[in-house]
């Protein structure tokens, strides 16, 4: 077999905690692991509501190739153009019709592969969507077959609904993967067909708060039911990502890998 092709997917990364973690760390993390290609999802970088051009650009210049999004997508009205202007962004596939950008991108590696990065949005306790399941195999049929690696980013509340996802694609994509819940799950896997799994890969960002937002106010609004506005918590940053090494040859996944890293003090 060939040299594998190692991607690291990260997810989503959660306003100025998460941008700084990934400063500090990434690019080690890329060397020391030999990583040909990177995703992560966008949808929380602002602050934790949206992805800016500032923002993605942080992260496009210390070794990410392309952002994902999700439910946030459209927090910052800017981004409803700036969308259009780089192909390293997608959005979910399944979005309106109306919906600018793409739902899929093909870029090519550090080493030269064709990697296709593909987002999806689930429909169970979420806003109303079209189908994730016929967008995908929609997508697939486009798919052109000198593509080397396939991944799918299912920004998803419910873990039945991703696993679904993991099974309905096995054998045709490198690895299926979920976003959105901001807690990482320890499910990795390798399916039968040769498709990588994880239910959810995590933030990146503080995990002294709630899902990345102040404890006290999201507290407040838990038990008072009273509205109040969610702040970002800017400090102490943890990265969550999996690493995926896939034959460039077959497009099947031969190891997957969580990695951890979690602030000094
Ligand atoms: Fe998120
Ligand atoms: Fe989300």
């Amino acid at each position: 077999m060939s040299e594998p092709l190692n991607i690291l997917i990260i997810g989503d990364v959660l306003g100025k905690a998460g941008r700084r973690a990934l400063r500090d760390h990434l690019p080690h993390l890329i060397d020391e692991h030999q990583i040909d290609f990177c995703v992560a999802n966008g949808e929380n970088l602002a602050a934790g509501f949206g992805t800016t051009l500032k923002t993605a650009d942080e992260l496009f210049s210390i070794g990410v190739d392309v952002l994902t999004n999700g439910n946030h997508c459209w927090d910052q009205k800017s981004f409803l153009k700036d969308i259009e202007e780089d192909d390293r962004f997608v959005r979910p596939a399944n979005f309106s019709a109306h919906a600018p950008g793409s739902g899929w991108t093909i870029q090519e590696s550090r080493m030269g592969h064709k990697v296709a990065v593909i987002n999806l949005i689930g429909q169970v306790f979420m806003n109303t969507w079209d189908c994730p399941f016929a967008a995908v195999d929609k997508i697939m049929l486009e798919m052109p077959d000198d593509v080397q690696a396939i991944v799918v980013d299912l920004h998803a509340e419910t873990t039945s609904e991703k696993m679904g996802m993991g099974w309905h694609l096995d054998g045709r994509v490198s690895m299926v993967y979920g976003t959105h819940t901001h807690v990482p799950t320890c499910d990795e896997v390798i399916h039968s067909g040769g498709t990588a799994y994880q239910t959810d890969i995590g933030m990146t960002g503080s995990y002294n708060s709630i899902i990345g937002m102040k404890k006290e106010g999201a507290l407040h609004r838990m038990v008072t039911r009273l509205p109040q506005r969610f702040e970002a918590v800017e400090r102490g940053g943890t990265i969550f990502a999996t690493k995926v090494s896939i034959n460039p040859q077959n497009r099947q996944a031969t190891d997957i890998q969580r990695i951890c890293i979690r602030p000094s003090s």
